[in-house]
């Protein structure tokens, strides 16, 4: 020990230590990397990471387009309502994608779900036309009925998947796209759990892989744009998505201008700090 301690100095030594802790830390780490890794694979040997919308409210200048938004409560309307409820969004909320208040009265009298309530002259229950001030009815009376109707899963509600989901808007949009596919048979050879039981589909993007909803979007022209925009599959999913991602958070686009309108203060106010500081302290400096 003392021949070391002679040989190396104790700085040399301590030095020699250090360098020990930061190998096994180096090595366990690489470690934990490579049986994550595995992990993974194991877990999601049939699973693809999701694929970008590529959205007009992406990245810190994203912005809503109230076009798309109308095509995808289109495209909520005709063919998810029928399954998924918006129980956090109210028909008037609307306005913000550009309709006026008439047309949004229109929108909520003629959606084909009317709104529970009681005949006045019985007393028995009965449901009315919706009035701009309501929520969008529920598709399914509670979820016994709505497992009943979809091989025992309930259609979640979607007024924050966007929100409730790692990448959301990627993840819904991979999701509706996502259909059609064949699992891999080498992936599934080695791992037979994830084979599509019965009444299932299979969506790489699904993180069990199989899931209960039947593909919703299958054709192209399924919907007929109000606005004459080609309805692909694709674009229907992609409109679909920015819809979710507007229910979702209402207010996006004004949290992302305030962002900026903050960040272009605060340069600002750091130049004028700095010409402040410089102008304190010129003399006091010189004196030196
Ligand atoms: C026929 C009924 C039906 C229709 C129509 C339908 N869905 Fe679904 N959806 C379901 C069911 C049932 C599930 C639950 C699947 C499961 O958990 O296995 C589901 C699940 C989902 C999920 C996954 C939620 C999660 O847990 O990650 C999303 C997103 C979704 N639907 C979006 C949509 C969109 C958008 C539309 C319209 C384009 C739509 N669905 C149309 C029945 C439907």
């Amino acid at each position: 020990m003392r021949g070391i301690l002679n040989f190396l100095g104790v700085k040399g030594f301590a030095v020699l230590i250090g360098l020990g802790f930061a190998f096994v830390l180096l090595f366990s780490f690489i470690d934990t990397l490579g049986s994550e890794a595995a992990e993974k694979s194991a877990e999601y040997a049939l699973h693809k990471e999701a694929r970008e919308a590529h959205l007009p409210s992406d990245g810190p200048l994203g912005r809503f387009d109230n076009a798309q938004l109308q095509r995808g409560l289109q495209v909520y309307k005709e063919v998810c309502a029928a399954c998924h409820s918006l129980k956090y969004v109210a028909f008037r909320d609307l306005t913000a994608l550009g309709y006026s208040d008439a047309e949004v009265k229109a929108i909520a009298a003629q959606w084909a779900i009317e709104t529970p309530s009681i005949n006045p002259e019985t007393g028995e229950a009965a449901t009315r036309p919706n009035l701009a001030a309501d929520r969008f009815p529920k598709p399914f009376a509670n979820d016994v009925a709505a497992r009943a109707a979809n091989n025992n899963a309930v259609p979640p509600d979607l007024s924050l998947i966007t929100k409730a989901r790692e990448n959301g808007p990627a993840y819904v949009y991979s999701l509706l796209t996502g259909y059609g596919q064949q699992p891999d048979p080498a992936a599934l050879a080695d791992h037979p759990e994830f084979a599509t039981p019965e009444g299932l589909y299979y969506n790489p993007y699904f993180p069990t892989v199989n899931l209960a909803m039947a593909p919703p979007l299958t054709a192209d022209g399924q919907v007929t744009y109000a606005d004459g925009t080609t309805a692909t599959v694709d674009q229907m999913s992609k409109d679909v998505t920015a819809f979710l991602t507007w229910t979702a958070e209402p207010k996006l686009q004004a949290r992302k201008q305030a962002g900026l309108a903050v960040i272009g203060f605060l340069i600002i106010f750091i130049a004028l700090t700095w010409g402040a500081y410089k102008s304190i302290w010129r003399d006091i400096k010189y004196q030196q």
